[in-house]
């Protein structure tokens, strides 16, 4: 280990570490791990090393922790941050109320195109500081509010900007000038618009949903994406049964998105292949939907991960605390199912072994909590708990102790 520049945390009452979850793409053995009493040593942008605090080796700097939790960085793996507009009105008449219904992706569309580029970099730069202040480290950025090809190539530029994981969802709904063609607009996602924007993304996204697409234009989709290289993820089962998750799993997808309306047959694909199922509680709260079943999932076997759906309309939050509470309150999770899903689970959704644990060699994306052990953040909902942040071994938000 370099000593150079190095930072020992010390005084640490539980250090969250995961240490083990990642070892190959797909997963491997692994679970929620942590330490009491513990030090972690930060190097060259990653961890150099975690043990019991008496045993800790000498660093340049020194940060005391004084009895506080450590966890890893939460990995965001869905979030919709290229926008313009908001849609509080139509928030508040589903609580009055009124069903959520995928058409109101429509009004966000028309306010993105109409949006000049510095509009919607501000709005996705002050959202990307919202959630690093909360303490995600890693998110995943997705289009769909542009839906023509230089609307969604743009969203996908401004996305790149932010974060590496950038995901092409020119499939998230019809737009109105194909109303009457949907297949031409399969064609064009899957034609055009992909080679405008392949170069900028990693995954390609498809809303496989009645209201939005279905099977065979799901599949088309995520074949297309695949063959240019791009992994694949689908927004699966959210409104209603259906076949996201099936196509999910022929499609080799790194997740199904959502997961809230699953038969038995959707159970067995999440568990006997490496899709992971990403749980949304946000767009269940917002859109007073029911929660998914987290337990019926994790009991299975299937690996789960927890993400914000940050959007405009179905899910207008980035607080990835917020998700954990909802996930422990109301979908079954213990605190460290829920924790180790928003870290691990986030990191294994985006097929990432850098991040979401804190074992040594993982990337210093950690969060100094406000709080003696993880589970305050459900125990204390609502409260602003992350105290700290460090990416890649720099303090990026926050103050220390
Ligand atoms: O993940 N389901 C599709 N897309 C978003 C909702 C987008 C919107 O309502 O603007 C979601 O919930
Ligand atoms: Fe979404």
């Amino acid at each position: 280990m370099s000593a150079q520049d190095s930072t020992l945390i010390t005084g640490i009452s539980e250090l969250v570490t995961n240490d083990g979850a990642l070892v190959t793409d797909e997963g491997g053995p692994g679970g929620f791990a942590a330490l009491t009493d513990a030090a972690l040593v930060i190097a060259d942008g990653t961890v150099a090393w975690t043990g019991p605090a008496s045993r800790a080796p000498a660093a340049d700097t020194m940060v005391d922790a004084s009895g506080r939790a450590v966890l890893p960085g939460f990995a965001d793996s869905h979030a919709h941050l290229v926008f313009a507009g908001e849609r509080s009105a139509e928030f508040a008449a589903r609580m009055a109320g009124r069903p959520y219904r995928a058409g109101g992706i429509l009004v966000t569309v028309q306010a993105t195109r109409a949006a000049p580029d510095v509009v919607l970099r501000a709005n996705l730069r002050r959202l990307a500081a919202e959630m690093l202040r909360q303490g995600t480290t890693t998110f995943e950025c997705k289009s769909g509010y542009g839906l023509t090809v230089p609307d969604e190539a743009r969203g996908l530029a401004l996305a790149a900007e932010v974060t590496p994981e950038v995901t092409y969802l020119g499939a998230h709904v019809v737009p109105p000038e194909f109303a009457a063609d949907p297949a031409g607009y399969v064609d064009l996602v899957c034609g055009p618009m992909l080679d405008a924007c392949a170069p900028s993304a990693r995954w390609v996204d498809v809303f496989c949903e009645d209201g939005a697409f279905g099977a065979d234009e799901a599949a088309a989709v995520l074949a297309a994406g695949r063959a240019a290289g791009l992994g694949a993820r689908v927004h699966a089962n959210q409104l209603g049964p259906g076949p996201g998750v099936r196509v999910a799993a022929e499609a080799g997808a790194a997740s199904a998105d959502h997961c809230t309306f699953l038969t038995d047959a959707d159970v067995d694909a999440l568990t006997s292949t490496p899709v992971v199922a990403t749980l949304l509680p946000g767009a269940e709260f917002g859109t007073r939907q029911p929660f998914p079943d987290a337990r019926r999932l994790l009991d299975a076997g299937a690996t789960v991960a927890l993400a914000t759906d940050c959007n405009p309309g179905s899910s207008f939050t980035s607080s990835m605390p917020f998700c954990i509470a909802l996930a422990v309150r109301e979908m079954g999770m213990t605190t460290e199912e829920a924790v180790w899903a928003a870290t691990a689970g986030g990191a294994r959704a985006l097929r990432r072994t850098d991040i979401g644990h804190l074992g040594p060699g993982a990337r210093a994306d950690l969060i100094l909590l406000d709080a003696p052990s993880h589970a305050y953040l459900a125990y204390r909902p609502g409260v602003p708990q992350v105290a700290a942040v460090w990416q890649a071994g720099r303090l990026v938000a926050g103050s220390l102790p």
